[in-house]
């Protein structure tokens, strides 16, 4: 195949190459013969981002370290924050774990493909680059079916990031990528809005007792249901990039995010919107839905939405502390956390 480069989306200070077509897009038009042609790319070295039902991933072929750095570099992360490899089944995960315990077996069973990564000892072959040098390796079976068939294809393990730039707000429609990765990345699959909308719960089963490292759609409570009693970790400060969603700063929009408890002051200084659960209060308001499946799927849209419209800030409703919200709250969290980098990536 060709790829067509349409000059007119150049612009400066961007590279001068624009890869993202139409072609290289897969939708529901141009189906499955462009995963094949993705699949290749990456098992050759090249860099794919593909759907998947938490967020858009920005793929290496793991098992190459020179494929791997390239994911760091686009997404100005620090080599330093391991990155989660994904497979399309349990039998490709457990060919790249170390070990597998019983937990594991009871875990993946219950929710994969889904949400949720294990962390586990990792085997040799998946390059240090991928898991920061630890001993241990995040691992997911995802369940969006475009994610599926492309890993199938690929027929490598394909070590993924949430495809934004570092510390930024996680892209749930392809749109969110095509803005900002467009011009670097070859290869965006298209597999229409996430359906879950946040990322994943990570849990490691490494050592004595497992541990939460970050919440999601999976909540504690069910986690806990299969395998018994698990351990929150804590933010440690002497290993700070042990895991990276343990960073305070994280999923943050551009606009500064302050938390919203109803019957407490709103933020009184210029424009601001705020995004509420129940009835509405003076000011611009925009409702999200009161069902915790359906607030996550829509919040990075909506955050990606009014980001760009230079707001002066934006108040969130905070949700129930329950377990279903649990996910949400933390990244809610994150967004308004004070240490915020301002524009740039860090
Ligand atoms: O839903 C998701 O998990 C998305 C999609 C693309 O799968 N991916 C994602 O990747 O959110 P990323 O790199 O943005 O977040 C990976 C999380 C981080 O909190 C990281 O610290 C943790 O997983 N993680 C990965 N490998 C780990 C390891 N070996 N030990 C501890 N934490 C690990
Ligand atoms: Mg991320």
């Amino acid at each position: 195949m060709t790829i067509r480069q349409s000059k007119h989306l150049s612009s400066p200070g961007s590279t001068p190459q624009q890869y993202h077509t139409r072609e290289n897009c897969v939708n529901a038009e141009k189906p499955m013969n462009h995963i094949d042609q993705a699949a290749n790319a990456l098992r050759k070295g090249e860099l794919v981002i593909f759907p998947t039902e938490t967020v858009y991933g920005l793929g290496a072929n793991a098992l190459s370290a020179a494929a791997v750095r390239q994911v760091y570099s686009v997404k100005g992360r620090p080599a330093s924050s391991p990155l989660i490899i994904h497979c399309p089944d349990l039998s490709a995960v457990r060919r790249w774990c170390g070990e597998w315990p019983e937990s594991a077996q009871r875990l993946a069973e219950k929710f994969w493909p889904g949400p949720l990564t294990l962390v586990l000892p990792k085997k040799a072959d998946i390059v240090d680059e991928a898991t920061s040098g630890l001993g241990t390796v995040g691992v997911r079976v995802p369940s969006h079916p475009v994610a599926l068939e492309f890993l199938r294809k690929a027929g490598v393990p394909v070590a993924a990031p949430s495809a934004n730039p570092f510390t930024r707000l996680s892209p749930t429609r392809v749109e969110h990528v095509r803005e900002v990765f467009g011009a670097r990345v070859r290869w965006i699959l298209d597999g229409g809005p996430s359906a879950v909308g946040i990322e994943s719960t990570v849990i490691s089963l490494v050592g004595p007792r497992p541990r939460l490292l970050r919440p999601g759609m999976v909540s504690l409570r069910q986690l806990e249901e299969v395998i018994g009693p698990i351990d929150l970790q804590m933010l440690a400060q002497e290993e700070p990039h042990a895991s990276p969603g343990l960073h305070k700063a994280h999923y943050q929009p551009r606009t500064p995010v302050v938390l919203y408890q109803r019957g407490k002051e709103m933020p009184a200084r210029g424009r601001g919107i705020s995004l509420l659960l129940t009835n509405s209060v003076p000011g611009e308001s925009r409702l999200m839905p009161n069902d915790p499946m359906e607030y996550a799927r829509e919040l990075y849209a909506v955050l990606h939405e009014l980001d760009v419209k230079k707001f002066d800030w934006i108040a969130i409703e905070l949700p129930p502390e329950t377990a279903e919200w649990e996910g949400i709250l933390d990244r809610l969290t994150k967004a308004a956390a004070p240490n915020r980098t301002d524009h740039d990536v860090r």
